[in-house]
């Protein structure tokens, strides 16, 4: 139960602040159905060849539209090569067995994500190990990096979870000086920045999803990007069944490049093209809606803005989810209850990640495949898995006291941005222990401490 009684509240029978419904992510116009329309009167939907034969237009690089989407990708990018595929897990997987990981490895991964991005060992026998992540960027901390690396460690999945960029200068260290693999994962972080460089060009491998929610998207799909032309290789023989084309073309080490088949369409190109053509404009949007939603925020000791606090200019988050830290100490307002009370106005918060990956049932029970595998491999008996609960103690706080919000982009608008300010100044004004520290901060004009 809400603890306000305050009749005003929706929760408690008031009016809310919005009857609207949200809109949903729609970043499709003219442009893609056009697009579209141009594959679908040329009648083929895909031109991949499993083999290095026949010449165009069957090829095993893809048909026009994936080659166009890949050299946009990397004129955008400013990288030498990009790779599609028909989703970032696919292209996680690849990206892991073009690294050529297997088992006996250890793979650093970051708890406060999606399931993928630590699958992605798991499938080529490799065994995640768990650092923790920053508060403020939700994103893998170096310092805990560093603490979990081993003689076995051979690579390092760094997530810009939420559209940040992680603190890439201190991890690329670290992956030089132990002779790690960096593989980032931009599913969520199109367009942003780290120092005024792409996220997706500093490691070895960027990966990037198209689903259906993303920033751009193309239904389901992905993209790898590298500029280490032996890497691009390797993706595009684990891309497209791999296997048939090695001797043919003379490619000796076949480790990983087992038959599978992660071919993006024609079709999912020529629309992936044009939302390439449009993510800035719906960057800038994402970036406008989070900063209002922060500074309004940071009135709120209660409430703790998410921000990278690499203190440059060049490092820009895209926000895919804006989320802000909620402090419940002493409020007797427990998350659940205060999303509850906001969600009642009209609202559409969540609570992000509630628990980290390696709570879930397969790690705890360490069965990914039969027989316990990859765990119960002979050369992964050395490793040291850290599966317990308190091994990430800043991802367990955060599984608890996140709150996010997805609508932060069009086709929403500033004024459906202002309405969400004005549902939280209603919930949070009526709480008597929030209202004093609100009107102490006003008072002395500074921020949320
Ligand atoms: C951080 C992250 N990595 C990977 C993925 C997987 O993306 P896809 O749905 O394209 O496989 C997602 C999707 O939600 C994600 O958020």
């Amino acid at each position: 139960m809400f603890p306000c009684n305050d009749p005003k509240l929706a929760i408690n029978g008031g009016a809310p602040v919005r009857v609207a419904r949200w809109a949903e992510n729609l970043t499709l116009g003219e442009e893609e159905t056009r697009a579209a329309c141009e594959v679908l009167a040329g009648g083929r939907l895909s031109l991949f060849e499993g083999s290095h034969q026949p010449e165009p237009p069957f090829s095993f690089w893809g048909g026009p539209w994936i080659q166009r989407l890949e050299q946009a990708w990397c004129d955008y990018y400013g990288c030498r090569y990009a790779v599609t595929v028909n989703s970032a897990t696919s292209g996680l997987y690849a990206s892991v067995g073009a690294l050529g990981i297997g088992y006996g490895d250890e793979v650093i991964v970051s708890p406060h994500t999606m399931s993928a991005c630590a699958a992605c060992a798991l499938v080529y026998g490799a065994v995640p190990i768990f650092a923790d992540v920053q508060l403020d960027t939700a994103c893998l901390d170096p310092d805990s990096i560093t603490a979990h690396i081993t003689p076995r460690t051979r690579a390092i999945v760094v997530v810009h979870q939420f559209g940040t960029p992680a603190d890439m200068d201190p991890i690329m260290a670290l992956a030089r000086q132990h002779g790690l693999k960096v593989i980032e994962d931009c599913a969520q972080a199109h367009g942003a920045r780290y120092k005024g460089r792409y996220v997706g060009t500093i490691g070895d491998i960027g990966v990037f999803s198209l689903n259906v929610n993303k920033t751009i998207q193309t239904g389901e799909g992905g993209l790898c990007t590298t500029n280490d032309p032996e890497l691009r290789y390797r993706l595009a023989l684990i891309r497209n069944h791999g296997e048939a084309v090695v001797e043919a073309a003379g490619y000796e080490d076949i480790t990983n490049i087992v038959g599978f088949n992660y071919r993006l369409t024609e079709l999912q190109a020529a629309i992936g093209l044009e939302q390439l053509r449009r993510l800035d404009y719906f960057n800038r949007a994402r970036i406008q809606y989070a900063d209002l939603l922060n500074t309004a925020l940071s009135r709120y000791s209660c409430c703790v803005p998410m921000v990278p606090g690499y203190g440059d200019a060049k490092s820009v988050s895209t926000f895919y989810v804006f989320n802000f830290r909620y402090l419940d100490e002493g409020l007797g307002v427990p998350r659940a209850a205060l999303i509850a009370a906001l969600n009642a106005e009209g609202m559409c918060f969540g609570p992000g990640y509630t628990a980290p990956l390696y709570l879930q049932p397969l790690y705890q029970r360490k069965l990914a495949f039969k027989h316990g595998y990859p765990f119960a491999a002979p050369e992964n008996q050395l490793i040291e898995t850290n599966y317990f609960p308190g091994a990430c103690s800043k991802a367990e706080l955060l599984a608890g006291q996140v709150i996010s919000c997805e609508a932060v982009r069009l086709p929403h608008t500033l004024a459906d941005m202002h309405q969400i300010v004005e549902a939280v100044d209603k919930v949070l004004s009526c709480l008597s222990n929030v209202a004093p520290s609100l009107a102490r901060k006003q008072a002395s004009g500074s921020p949320a401490a």
